[in-house]
């Protein structure tokens, strides 16, 4: 249930023709894409000033506070608690995960999971464009997915797979999720600029962007070009957090992880992509490998205390240790283990270059 808007952009005091032209030639075309835009974006798209940009930005944030849409400055508790209560969660199929996130991942939030290859991460998000698509009493959104696949490992197959074994409909769930393949850090920021049109047309509740660092980790090789990537970055999690808000909407990111040679103690590892990251992320969670299963931990909330858990991958997704017994492991584990003596090796070199991110 994407909510559609319905103020013109020209309602805005000082939109007048000229301005609509303009903000529709960057490719802003409601008023939900411009409240969710920075100064900076419009100043280098539209070439305005600085200051028109952002009272721009300020008069639609303006009216989406007034009509609701957006919380404003300052608010009741009552009113955040309305609002709060039309947030809705999504079952991931295992128990445990969702018992982790108190009920399951949710709407008005950027969900971040990060974790070495092979952890689970597109797992989890192939088991969600199953799970989102069934009703709200069935624990689900109740709506479409937009897959943003960056690493080319979106399988419809597996998703064929999940739902056969679920005794879903594998031809409406399969026609219900959008895959944008994105092949490059500007398009990952086209796509990224477009959302909120890409929601309102598709019916979207679920946006997953799997990985949301590769193809940035790729392009802006060099420490030169680190504060550049970072502002990038920053961006592209401003606007998540923003649309995941406006629509009501949940949104799942994946992030790699990086060598962290400083730590003395406990697993040497962190998120890619320093602080812009995690900071932006609502839901930071860790996934490791332990042994047959997974585990993941929750490492930054704003109401849940730590804790982790397990979870296993299965035919039908992603489900809790006990199920895993029930199911085989065959033919993927070849696959596998091919991968992950190719991404060993490339981790190490991109490992070196991120322990500057910290700083930045
Ligand atoms: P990278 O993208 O490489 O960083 O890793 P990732 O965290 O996204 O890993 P992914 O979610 O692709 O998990 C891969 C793991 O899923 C493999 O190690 C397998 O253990 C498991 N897996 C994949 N397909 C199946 C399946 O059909 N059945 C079962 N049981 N496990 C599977
Ligand atoms: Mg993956």
């Amino acid at each position: 249930m994407s909510e559609a808007i319905e103020v013109d952009i020209s309602d805005l005091p000082g939109v007048g023709p000229a301005t609509k032209a303009k903000l529709e030639a960057g490719g802003i075309t409601t008023i939900l894409d411009l409240a969710a835009s920075t100064v900076n974006e419009l100043v280098d798209n539209l070439n305005i000033t600085d200051e028109t940009a952002h009272n721009l930005i300020f008069e639609a944030q303006r009216l989406l506070k007034e009509k609701g849409y957006l919380e404003k400055d300052l608010v009741s508790a009552q009113e955040l608690y309305d609002r709060r209560a039309k947030m809705v969660r999504c079952t991931t199929y295992s128990n445990n995960l969702d018992k982790l996130f108190l009920g399951g991942i949710e709407t008005q939030a950027v969900t971040e999971f990060y974790g070495e290859f092979g952890s689970g991460k597109t797992q989890i998000c192939h088991t969600l464009c199953i799970s989102s698509q069934t009703t709200v009493e069935e624990h689900g959104l109740g709506g479409n997915v937009l897959y943003i696949d960056t690493e080319s490992t979106f399988r419809p197959e597996r998703i064929a797979q999940i739902a056969k074994t679920r005794n879903m409909d594998v031809d409406k769930m399969l026609e219900n999720i959008h895959v944008a393949k994105v092949y490059n850090a500007s398009h990952l920021e086209l796509i990224i600029k477009a959302l909120g049109s890409l929601i309102q047309q598709n019916g979207i509740k679920l946006v997953i962007v799997d990985s949301i660092i590769s193809l940035h980790r790729a392009e802006f090789v060099g420490r030169g070009t680190l504060s550049e990537r970072q502002q990038k970055l920053n961006a592209i999690m401003h606007r998540l957090k923003r649309i995941a808000e406006i629509y009501n909407i949940a949104i799942v990111i994946t992030n790699q992880v990086q060598a962290s040679p400083d730590t003395f103690f406990g697993d040497p590892t962190k998120a890619a992509g320093g602080n812009i990251i995690g900071h932006a992320s609502t839901y930071r969670v860790y996934l490791r490998k332990a042994g047959q299963e997974r585990k993941a931990i929750m490492i930054d909330s704003p109401c849940h205390p730590y804790s982790d858990t397990n979870f296993v991958i299965t035919e039908g997704g992603i489900g809790d240790p006990d199920e895993a017994k029930k199911s085989s492991t065959s033919s993927w584990k070849s696959k596998v283990a091919e991968k992950t003596v190719k991404r060993a090796v490339s981790s190490k070199e991109d490992d070196e270059k991120d322990s500057e991110e910290e700083k930045s």
